[in-house]
C-alpha cells in the first residue's frame, strides 16, 4: 500500500501503533463476504474476467478457512484485517488479487465490516435477551403468589409478589429488546460504494452488492457513509443499558442473598468462597455484573469522545471503534448467559420472604385508604394513619395491635371493619388497576408474556 509513493516502509515503532490487525482480525468473515459481494459487482462491471472472478472466490474461501482453522499468519507490518487478506490473496492468485480492491477503500470496507458485524451481533443479543425473557419468565411463574415486601429507597414500602418482581425485569428486557432491534435496523445500510470519501469514477451496481449482503438500504452520501459510526455508538448506548439493568438484578440479588435479609440462596455453582475466610460464599457472578457494567459504560463514553471532535468523512480515529465495540458485545453476550443459567438455579426462601411480608407497616397506606373510601381527603387520612403509626411504635407494637378504642380516638370513621385491613391476601387482591400487582393481574401479565415470547 505504501509501495510508489514512499521509499521504504513506515518505522517499526509507527507500524505496531497504528496497526490494528490484532484486533480487528475479527472481521474477518464479514470482510471476505464483502469482497466476495464487492468481486461479483466488478465482474458484474467487466472489469472482473469470469475467470478472474473465479480466482478471487476460491481463493477467498480458502483463506477463510485458514483463518477458521487457526492456520492463517496475521502479519502486523500488514496493518489491519483487510491488507492481511488481500495481500495473501494477491501472493497466492496474483492479477486477478490485485484486481479486487477497484472502486473501493478501506474507508467504505470497514464500514461495511462494521456492519455487517453489528447486524449480527444485534442479532445475537436480541436472542439472548428473549432466552433470558424466557427464564425470568418461568420464575415468575414459579413464583407468582408468593408474597414479599416491596421496597422504596429501600425501605420497606408496600407488598408485591415475587412474580410481580420477576415480571418488572421482564419488562426491562423487552425494552432492551426493542433497542436493539431497531439498532440492527439503522446498522441495515450499505456503505460500499462510497470509496475513500467520494466514490469512485468506476461505477458498479450497489443494488446487486447490497442484495448478496443482505442490506435493505443503500447509503446515500458517500461523506457521511465512510464516517458514520453513529450505529456503533447507538449499540454501545444499547449494550451499556443491558448491563444497568443486569447490575440492578444484581444488586437485588446479591442483597437478598445476605444473611440479614435470607431471602434467596445461590447455588454453589454459581458461587465462590473466600481464601481466607472458610465459612464464606460470594454472590460474585452478580457482583461481576454489576461491576462489568462500569466498563460498559466506559466504551460508550470512550467512542462518543473519539467521535466529537472529527472533521468530515472518515479520520483514522475511527479505528479506535474496535475495542470497546468488541469489549461491550463480548462482556453483554457473557453476562447474559450467565444470568439465564444462573437464575434457575436461585432457591428462594419463600417463608422468609412471606415473613417480611406480613410486617403490618406495609399496609399503613391501605389503612389511609380505608378512610378515604370512608369520605376522608387523603392528606387528612395519610396524617391520621401517621399517628396511629407514631403511637404503634411508641407503645412498642404493630400497627395492627392498636386497639379499635385507640384508632377511634385519631378518628370517628374507624369500625370494627378495619381489622380485614390488615388482611394482605386481600389487600393484594384489591391491587386490580392494570400494572398494578393483583394475584389475577400478575397472572395475566405471565399469560401475555407467554404468548409474546
Ligand atoms: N484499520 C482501519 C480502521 O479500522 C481501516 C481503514 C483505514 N483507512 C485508511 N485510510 N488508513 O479504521
Amino acid at each position: 500500500m505504501r509501495q510508489g509513493r514512499f521509499e521504504k516502509p513506515a518505522s517499526e515503532t509507527a507500524q505496531l501503533y497504528s496497526e490494528s490487525v490484532s484486533i480487528d482480525w475479527r472481521l474477518y468473515s464479514q470482510d471476505i463476504k464483502g469482497s466476495l459481494a464487492h468481486a461479483a459487482a466488478l465482474a458484474a462491471a467487466g472489469i472482473l474476467t469470469k475467470d478472474e472472478h473465479e480466482q478471487i472466490k476460491a481463493g477467498l474461501t480458502v483463506i477463510e478457512a485458514e483463518i477458521a482453522a487457526g492456520e492463517f499468519r496475521w502479519e502486523r507490518s500488514l496493518e489491519d484485517v483487510h491488507m492481511n487478506i488481500e495481500a495473501v490473496l494477491t501472493k497466492r492468485i496474483g492479477v486477478a488479487g490485485a484486481k479486487l480492491h477497484t472502486a473501493r477503500s478501506r474507508n467504505d470496507q470497514v464500514a461495511l465490516d462494521l456492519r455487517l458485524y453489528v447486524k449480527a451481533e444485534a442479532a445475537e443479543v436480541c436472542a439472548r435477551l428473549r432466552a433470558l425473557q424466557r427464564v425470568v419468565l418461568s420464575l415468575a411463574e414459579q413464583h407468582q403468589n408468593v408474597l414479599m415486601p416491596g421496597y422504596t429507597h429501600l425501605q420497606r414500602a408496600q407488598p408485591v409478589s415475587l412474580g410481580h418482581y420477576f415480571l418488572a425485569h421482564i419488562e426491562a428486557l423487552e425494552r432492551d429488546y426493542s433497542r436493539v432491534f431497531a439498532c440492527a435496523e439503522r446498522a441495515d445500510i450499505l456503505p460500499l460504494g462510497a470509496g475513500a470519501l467520494a466514490g469512485s469514477t468506476i461505477v458498479l451496481d450497489r443494488e446487486l452488492i447490497a442484495r448478496q449482503l443482505g442490506f435493505s438500504k443503500l447509503s446515500q452520501n458517500s461523506l457521511d457513509a465512510v464516517g458514520d459510526r453513529d450505529f456503533v455508538c447507538e449499540f454501545l448506548f444499547d449494550l451499556a443499558l443491558i448491563g444497568m439493568h443486569l447490575s440492578r438484578f444484581s444488586e437485588d440479588l446479591i442483597l437478598w442473598s445476605t444473611a440479614e435479609f435470607g431471602f434467596i440462596t445461590f447455588s454453589d455453582d454459581f458461587a465462590t468462597g473466600s481464601s481466607l475466610m472458610p465459612q464464606k460464599k460470594n454472590p460474585d457472578m452478580a457482583e461481576l455484573t454489576r461491576g462489568k457494567t462500569g466498563r460498559l459504560y466506559g466504551n460508550l463514553i470512550a467512542l462518543l469522545t473519539t467521535m466529537k471532535g472529527l472533521p468530515a468523512s472518515y479520520n483514522r480515529d475511527l479505528q479506535e471503534d474496535k475495542r470497546p465495540l468488541f469489549d461491550s458485545v463480548d462482556t453483554v453476550k457473557d453476562a447474559l448467559g450467565i444470568f439465564a443459567a444462573m437464575l434457575p438455579e436461585v432457591k428462594v426462601n419463600s417463608a422468609k420472604m412471606e415473613t417480611a411480608a406480613s410486617d403490618p407497616n406495609l399496609l399503613a397506606t391501605d389503612l389511609a385508604e380505608y378512610l378515604v373510601k370512608k369520605g376522608m381527603p387523603f392528606r387528612e387520612a395519610h396524617e391520621t394513619t401517621g399517628r396511629l403509626v407514631a403511637r404503634a411504635i411508641k407503645a412498642g407494637h404493630a400497627l395492627n395491635n392498636v386497639s379499635l378504642l385507640e384508632m377511634q380516638e385519631v378518628s370517628r370513621l374507624f369500625e370494627d371493619d378495619v381489622l380485614a385491613v390488615f388482611d394482605l391476601r386481600s389487600s393484594m387482591a384489591k391491587r386490580t388497576a392494570l400494572g398494578a400487582p393483583a394475584p389475577q393481574n400478575v397472572a395475566a401479565q405471565i399469560a401475555r408474556w407467554e404468548s409474546l415470547l
